[in-house]
């Protein structure tokens, strides 16, 4: 039996232990992207890892039998998914997932302080922390352009969806804090399914298949950092509130993407985000990433 070292995302702490993780979280943070380009909302080493994966490129061993598949059905499904092949349903609906969090940081990006009015620590972070999901946007991108896929458009959503999304983050905290938090917990649960997916579905792919996982690990460092992040800004209520959210957030969310129910199974998701305490997350990212100091034994 192996010891845990680390205790549930949901476990309590005082106002004084926040503000410490925040100075240290900022700390970490501005090592961990290097330098913010604010006018490309991308961070320095994150471009320089992206760049890496693009001029090293690898390719599929057998081209996608039926790429028009994926264009027909990437924005709004168009066909019954149940005809759907597993590669295109996989391929989907990373699209989908992906552009639910561009389209929420895109929202964002406008109505957050840019670096230079950021007075705050938590201001700071939270400026960063966007540029790292437009780096993810990009990373989902060269995901797509590693199996063939090199003509996917980042569609927006419909202008009454766009607007509840750039309205989100000039709620107060007391309201935002909670969803933002369960949000960054529900990246994190559907990556490691994800991950596991990628064993299933490419098998017989070996090269792409560690590409996509690299792809995938970079985005996942980031999130596990978020998690921690986002809930340091929570209190003792918030909290007991942010778990009561798990179920009906992850279930409205996963509902609106049809091919998640197919490919995965939601209840374990459910579960995973509930019981969520580090403990699972492999060693080479927790080396890479952030965890509150209340979550660790
Ligand atoms: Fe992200
Ligand atoms: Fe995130």
């Amino acid at each position: 039996m192996t010891i845990a070292k680390y205790r549930s995302i949901f476990s309590s702490s005082t106002a004084q232990q926040r503000k410490e993780n925040f100075d240290n979280y900022w700390e970490f943070t501005q090592q961990h992207g290097g330098e913010l380009l604010e006018d490309d909302k991308d961070l320095a080493i994150k471009r320089a890892r992206l760049q890496y994966f693009q001029d090293n490129p690898v390719k599929l061993r057998q081209p996608l039998a039926n790429p028009e598949a994926f264009y027909r059905n990437y924005v709004e499904m168009q066909d019954k998914s149940e005809s759907l092949d597993k590669m295109t349903l996989m391929l989907t609906g990373i699209y989908k997932f992906a552009r639910h969090e561009w389209v929420g940081i895109k929202g964002a990006w406008d109505v957050v302080p840019n670096m230079a009015n950021s007075h705050s620590i938590e201001d700071k972070i939270s400026r960063i922390h966007l540029a790292e999901e437009f780096c993810h946007v990009r990373l989902f991108d060269e995901m797509l352009k590693t199996v063939g896929l090199d003509k996917v458009e980042w569609v927006p959503l419909s202008p009454w969806k766009e607007k509840v999304y750039e309205q989100f983050p000039k709620f107060p905290g007391f309201l935002m804090d909670t969803p933002a938090f369960v949000t960054e917990l529900m990246g994190v649960t559907f990556y490691f399914h994800l991950h596991a997916l990628f064993d299933d579905v490419l098998a017989d792919e070996p090269e792409v298949r560690e590409r996509l996982k690299e792809l995938l690990d970079e985005i996942t460092i980031d999130e596990i950092a978020h998690v921690g992040q986002r809930r340091n800004f929570i209190g003792s209520v918030g909290i007991k509130v942010s778990k009561w959210l798990v179920k009906p957030f992850y279930t409205m969310f996963f509902n609106d993407i049809p091919e998640v129910a197919q490919l995965f199974d939601v209840k374990k998701m459910i579960q995973d985000g509930e019981d969520f305490d580090f403990n699972a997350v492999p060693n080479h990212m927790i080396e890479k990433s952030w965890i509150p100091s209340y979550c660790k034994v």
